[in-house]
Formats: structure tokens, C-alpha cells, sequence
């Protein structure tokens, strides 16, 4: 399985991702902050998970990837995105029909308005909300293409 940890920081999520794969894939860490991903790859150094995590630089407006991964994790990511529609439309190419991504926004940051945009957004690049999670002080969809749209 290959996991895409968008906007990964300073990989929080990463290393939990990378245990959970029990060396069963890999996981994709992505940020355009090239001072974050120094500092997971200072974490990852001499780690089990070393090579299980693969540091990814994206560019402001685009991912920079073209290889489908099986999940997509967006955990506070979107809302800082200065080019969210070129983000989606990427991401859009690089999933399978049955990839979900999971997106979260901290409530204090995005408005339900904002996170509604960001769901149409993904809705008008083939995207379907499958499942609501409910996330602590978050507000979170889990999304997947439609069945009809074709990548
Ligand atoms: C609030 S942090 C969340 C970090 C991590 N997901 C977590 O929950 O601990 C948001 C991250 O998104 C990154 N980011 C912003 N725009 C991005 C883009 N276009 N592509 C990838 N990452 C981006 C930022 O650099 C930042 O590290």
C-alpha cells in the first residue's frame, strides 16, 4: 500500500502511517516547507522507518507526483494551500478508483463554509464523500472518486 501523507510537516502522522504499513508498503511524505521535511528526516535517521518513508518536495502549486497511491492523508493541509485547485486537480491523477483521502481542518482555523468550499472543490474534480469520521475539534470528510469518473 502506498499512503500519501500531504502536508505532512514535520511527519506527525507520517511515522504513525509508517508503523501502521508493518513493512507492507511505503508512505509518501509531501511538503512544499523544505525546513519541515529536514526535520522528519532528522527523526527518520537510523529509524526502522527509514526506509519505508519517502521525502517528497511539492512546489506551492503542484504536487510534483505522478505515481497512484491506495490512501491520501490531508490532515490540516488544505487551508494553508496558496494553490488548493492545482493541489486537487493533481491529486485527481493520482488516485485509483478506490483511494480515499481523508481530510481533516482544525474548527478554530476553517470555518464550516471554508470546508464546505474545500469538499466542492474536490466534488468538482470527480471526488464523492463516502464517509463523515468525526475528529476532535475537527471537521473531516473522507472522500473517493465517483464511480463514474474516469483518470
Ligand atoms: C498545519 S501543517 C499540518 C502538518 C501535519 N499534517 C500535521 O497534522 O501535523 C500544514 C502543512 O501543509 C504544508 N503545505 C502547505 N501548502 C502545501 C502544498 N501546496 N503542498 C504540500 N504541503 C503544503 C505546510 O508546509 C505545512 O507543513
Amino acid at each position: 500500500m502506498t499512503v500519501l501523507d500531504l502536508g505532512c510537516g514535520t511527519g506527525y502522522f507520517t511515522l504513525e502511517a509508517a508503523r501502521l504499513l508493518n513493512n507492507n508498503g511505503k508512505v509518501i511524505a509531501a511538503d512544499v516547507q523544505q525546513g519541515m521535511l529536514d526535520i522528519l528526516k532528522q527523526k527518520l535517521k537510523n529509524s526502522e522507518l527509514e526506509g519505508i518513508v519517502e521525502i517528497h518536495k511539492c512546489q506551492d502549486n503542484s504536487l510534483n507526483l505522478s505515481e497512484k497511491v491506495d490512501f491520501i492523508l490531508a490532515f490540516y493541509a488544505f487551508h494553508e494551500m496558496k494553490y488548493i485547485d492545482n493541489i486537487i486537480s493533481d491529486l485527481a491523477r493520482i488516485v485509483k478508483p478506490e483511494t480515499k483521502v481523508f481530510i481533516a481542518e482544525q474548527k478554530i482555523h476553517v470555518s464550516k463554509k471554508r470546508f464546505n468550499t474545500i469538499i466542492a472543490k474536490m466534488e468538482n474534480s470527480g471526488f464523492e464523500i463516502c464517509e463523515r469520521p468525526s475528529i476532535s475539534l475537527s471537521r473531516a470528510a473522507i472522500m473517493k472518486l465517483k464511480p463514474t469518473h474516469t483518470t
